[in-house]
């Protein structure tokens, strides 16, 4: 049964003011404000997550460090989309053990989508004493009195209610960036893809009133945010059960007053419309680059992971695209190695690859997900053999991507310098409106600004120019 999306109510929110107040209130009677150590795993949306979880413990008056041993409050935001992804957590959980037996006031707080798996909270709880606080993706706005009551009762906390969903508006946010910034526009998925979990720990679909996307967008445009990027799991359905569609919302954003970047992700080939892809053509702001996960260039494949939609019909849409954004990037998700998936089926998905001429690939070896579908299926191929698979997509697609850029060269084109290179103080790094990679020489406080870069050469992963 699914349940209408329930928005935290203003007096919900005022409670978890007041318990934010009451840890404040501790906090000022001691010497030293305490120190947070916060990672988050995962997605974007985790990230998001993360900054609005950082809003919260700044309110209740904590400060922030990048070193575990002199938090007092250690809190992972897990992800559980692939194994090694949570074996990753269960490890950096482990090491604080010791952390902990040196420093017994340290509340240790583990939260996001791998916690919602009752398994893994399960393991969590039993086998790791030492974490303090767990907490699910759907109390996310309830932390002030989750802290509150560990700290008043110091006994261990664990919530995880099972949800269909629910919105918070008005949580508090400290993003990571001066110029980037996240916009959550829709929560969770209703399309339980036979290999993924994100449903089964992120709840059913729902999506933001346009009223408070609208306002968020333009307070940062005014705020001076220069990079923004709306999020969900599938954007592009995005507002249906509002009665306004994705490329709606995207071209009122759009005309917001401003010099920015807009970006969004993740688009699902099944929702994205043409008419999406006309807004993106005829965008001021709009980033020129479709992140458009195929998975699979088989159809039976694709059947079996129940993505409905066909190779041709994605074909169409790529073709479009290309046919209507001027030199549209394009960047996709490949899974190698679904169960039951052929050597031949694999090589439809080469065949696709060199088809589209991806500017990049994110390729993942198919993990399995307890209580997933595909779990439960047929896998005969070894993961040896999947490895093997996976270098051959790697090379095909580092060949494929070699000359993508040479069309740039000679041109100018407007960058987003967004970082200071690795190699020397003077190289600055930023992205074009196709989110291509440009490395340059400037000055750093150039770092947040739009700047013209004439672009020299064409690297396989990035472009190089000179500031003009
Ligand atoms: N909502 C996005 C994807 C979110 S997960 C979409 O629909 O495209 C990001 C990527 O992780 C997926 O696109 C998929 O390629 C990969 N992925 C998800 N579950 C996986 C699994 N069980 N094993 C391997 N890769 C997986
Ligand atoms: Fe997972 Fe599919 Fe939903 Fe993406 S659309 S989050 S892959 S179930
Ligand atoms: Fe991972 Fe959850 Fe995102 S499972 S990919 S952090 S929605």
């Amino acid at each position: 049964m699914i349940k209408i999306t329930r928005t935290i109510s203003h007096e919900e929110l005022k409670t978890q003011q007041r318990f934010s107040d009451a840890v404040a209130d501790i906090f000022s009677r001691r010497e030293e404000n305490p120190l947070a150590y916060v990672h988050s795993f995962g997605c974007q949306q985790n990230v998001s997550d993360g900054e609005k979880i950082k809003g919260m413990l700044a309110q209740m008056g904590y400060g922030f460090t990048d070193d575990v041993d002199k938090a007092d409050l250690v809190l992972f935001n897990t992800c559980a989309v692939r194994e090694n992804a949570e074996d990753r957590v269960f490890g950096n959980v482990g090491a604080l053990k010791h952390k902990k037996r040196r420093n017994p006031n340290m509340i240790i707080a583990v939260c996001g989508c791998m916690v919602q798996q009752e398994h893994i909270t399960q393991r969590l709880y039993q086998s790791f004493p030492f974490v303090d606080i767990i907490f699910g993706t759907h109390v996310l706005h309830t932390l002030p009195s989750i802290i509150y009551q560990k700290l008043s009762s110091g006994k261990r906390q664990v919530l995880i209610p099972e949800e269909n969903g629910s919105i918070a508006e008005g949580v508090p946010v400290q993003r990571d960036s001066k110029f980037k910034a996240w916009v959550p526009i829709m929560y969770g998925c209703n399309n339980f893809c036979t290999f993924c979990i994100v449903p089964h720990v992120r709840g059913r679909e729902r999506s933001r009133l346009p009223r408070d996307i609208i306002k968020e967008v333009s307070d940062l445009v005014k705020e001076g945010y220069k990079d923004i990027t709306l999020l969900g799991q599938n954007v592009n359905s995005y507002g249906k059960e509002l009665g306004i569609s994705f490329a709606e919302l995207l071209k009122t954003l759009d005309e917001i007053e401003g010099e920015y970047k807009l970006g969004f992700m993740t688009s699902h080939p099944k929702d994205c419309t043409r008419e999406l892809i006309d807004v993106i053509a005829n965008g001021k702001h709009i980033s020129r680059h479709l992140h458009l996960p195929v998975q699979s260039g088989s159809d039976r494949v694709l059947k079996a992971m129940n993505r409905r939609y066909t190779v041709e019909k994605y074909m169409d849409i790529i073709n479009y695209a290309k046919e209507k954004i001027d030199e549209v990037a394009l960047t996709s998700d490949i899974i190698v190695g679904f169960p039951g998936e052929t050597y031949e089926e694999f090589l439809q998905t080469i065949e696709l690859i060199k088809k589209v001429e991806y500017d990049s690939l994110f390729t993942f070896i198919y993990s399995p997900r307890k209580g997933t579908k595909a779990a439960d299926m047929p896998d005969p191929i070894t993961r040896e053999e999947k490895g093997k698979w996976f270098e051959e997509l790697l090379q095909v697609q580092s060949e494929a991507s070699a000359h993508s850029y040479d069309k740039f060269v000679g041109r100018t084109l407007r960058v987003l310098c967004d970082g200071v290179g690795k190699s020397r103080d003077n190289l600055l790094t930023g992205r074009t409106i196709h989110n291509i990679i440009v490395e340059f020489e400037g000055d750093k406080s150039l770092v947040g600004s739009f700047v013209d870069v004439k672009i020299t050469s064409a690297l396989n992963w990035a472009m190089v120019g000179e500031m003009v």
